[in-house]
């Protein structure tokens, strides 16, 4: 017997009402502040038609207090899955429309339904945050709907890539289950991500401080740390989200989306022999670098306002999808400090789960010094870079074009802490110490009886440079498999991530390392 046409009628009727949210008034209001409704977002991300809904017509399951009469359509929460350049993901949105897209019991079950679902088909998981936080009617059950989806962050990471969107208001715990995802993308106005508010830390604290100095997108692009790209407006945060996923594989038992149809290019690039200054005091722009490395110069920077002196992001090299970490010699001479290594060290592991080949420059003079530094623990911090590197067991290429001293030297993934190709420009100073530094130490009694110590000074550190920090005594030794004319870095990097495509690394067996946190 066919469906009778009430029966259809009835179920047109009924997803048109929960397809609604909170309907066209609450729509336009949205609109007027520039901002998409929880519906467009998805919209907006995935390929048309491609959208399979979960739970489209949950609701709060019991009665709560004040809520006997309210109707919230999909409980405040649009889940499910869609297509992006032809590769499905799982997605959630929170309908501020729909009580404050707060997260109640059923909110919470169908972000956890869709993230399990994720899991197990091994997709990507989008979350667009847009929400008053916990549920106030639902009381404890809402606290335990954030537990379980926390705890499903944790199980999905480094299993799927998990990227927050940060559209709207992020309050309190609420933040913890993007700060659990990889990347979190922020849009300019009209997002904020806080603990504490302003009058809670005014109340307790006394401080007075404003939501735009510690919860906006730029703030916590630029202080925090919390966040990895900041965006205009909710269109261009969901077009970032699609530039991230073009370079990331679906799992971690895939790989990432290379294109190895492309040909190599071994051709000299001679714009490389002119990136290195003639003195080694002036300061270069390692982008320029990575734009010659990255085909079409297509980078994708991560965390570019933060931490500065140390350069993090995605590209194409000969086809191959790789991170990218370099010294910035531009900000603070390139220098590791807390923010720097901590920065790094979290990129590096990204990109080890996600089977993303990791290609190092190299121009640094050094832990950055400092009383601060000391202080909060740059011992801690620095260990993250030593351990993220030698703890990655996908292929690791490192290239060092100009300085690269002391422990800096191992933390930018030297050939003993696992490098599989180190190369060296002949720019390149590798050794203890600046030579400035060393000569101090070693010839400070020469110095002092010289007839001129300033000029003795230089031409001895320019002896140091030739006879201790030479490339090819480190060509000699083997630490570096070659020293090569800048011209071909991008050619022997290529061809290198090319022969280690199919690297293999076997470790003993163990639950999982002591990273210093
Ligand atoms: C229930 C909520 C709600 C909440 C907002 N609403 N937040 N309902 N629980 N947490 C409802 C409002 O009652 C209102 O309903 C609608 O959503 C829109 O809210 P408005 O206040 O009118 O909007 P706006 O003026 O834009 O302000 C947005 C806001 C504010 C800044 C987010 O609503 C707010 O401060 N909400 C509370 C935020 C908060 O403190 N949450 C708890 C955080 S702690 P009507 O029916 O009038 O449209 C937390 C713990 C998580 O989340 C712990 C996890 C471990």
């Amino acid at each position: 017997m066919a469906i009778s046409p009430e029966t259809l009628a009835e179920l047109k009727q009924k997803r048109a009402h929960a397809e609604a949210g909170g309907g066209a008034e609450k729509a336009a209001l949205r609109h007027a502040k520039g901002q998409l409704t929880a519906r467009e977002r998805i919209s907006g991300l995935i390929a048309e038609g491609t959208f399979q809904e979960f739970g489209l017509h949950a609701q709060h399951a019991t009665r709560h207090f004040g809520m006997e009469a309210k109707d919230l359509p999909g409980d405040g929460v649009i889940a499910g899955t869609g297509y992006i350049e032809g590769r499905p993901v799982a997605l959630f949105s929170q309908d501020f429309a729909v009580a404050g897209g707060s997260l109640g019991t059923m909110h919470a079950k169908k972000i956890c339904d869709v993230m399990d679902y994720a899991m197990r088909a091994g997709m990507p998981i989008v979350g667009i945050s847009d929400s008053g936080g916990a549920r106030i009617q639902e009381g404890v059950e809402s606290l335990s709907g954030y537990g379980q989806v926390f705890n499903r962050n944790v199980l999905a990471s480094g299993v799927v890539p998990q990227i927050a969107v940060i559209a709207g208001s992020c309050a309190g715990g609420a933040a913890y289950s993007p700060a659990l995802m990889d990347f979190i993308i922020m849009t300019k106005s009209n997002a904020s991500m806080f603990i504490c508010g302003p009058e809670v830390i005014r109340a307790v604290t006394g401080q007075v401080t404003t939501m735009d100095e510690i919860g906006s997108a730029h703030a916590h692009a630029e202080r925090s740390g919390n966040i990895h790209f900041v965006a205009d407006n909710d269109q261009e945060a969901l077009a970032i989200v699609q530039r991230l996923l073009s370079f990331l594989p679906s799992n971690n038992m895939t790989d990432p989306p290379h294109y190895l149809s492309q040909d190599l290019t071994m051709a000299e690039d001679m714009g490389f022999n002119d990136v290195v200054p003639e003195t080694t005091k002036e300061a270069f722009n390692v982008k320029d670098v990575i734009a010659r490395l990255c085909d079409g110069a297509d980078f994708l920077e991560v965390q570019e306002s933060f931490a500065s002196n140390i350069v993090i992001g995605l590209g194409r090299i000969g086809g191959i999808v790789t991170g990218i970490v370099a010294n910035q010699p531009m900000v603070k001479a390139g220098a590791l400090d807390i923010d720097a290594s901590d920065k790094a060290a979290r990129f590096i592991r990204f990109c080890n789960i996600f089977n993303i080949p990791l290609v190092t420059l190299v121009d640094v003079p050094g832990f950055l010094p400092g009383v601060y530094q000391e202080q909060h623990g740059i011992i801690r911090h620095g260990a993250k870079m030593l351990f993220a590197y030698g703890a990655a067991t996908v292929p690791k290429i490192t290239v060092i074009l100009r300085k690269a001293y002391g422990g800096a030297f191992l933390a930018m993934c030297s050939r003993d802490m696992g490098a599989d190709l180190v190369l060296a420009w002949p720019s390149a100073e590798i050794a203890v110490m600046g030579a400035e530094g060393a000569v101090q130490i070693l010839y400070r009694k020469d110095l002092k009886n010289a007839e001129n110590p300033v000029e003795e000074a230089a031409k001895r550190a320019e002896d140091y440079r030739q006879e201790f920090a030479s490339p090819y005594l480190s060509a000699r030794r083997m630490f570096v498999h070659d020293v090569i004319e800048p011209a071909r870095t991008k050619a022997a990097v290529s061809l290198a991530l090319r022969n280690l495509l199919s690297k293999r690394e076997n470790r003993p067996p163990k639950k999982h390392g002591n990273i210093p946190l």
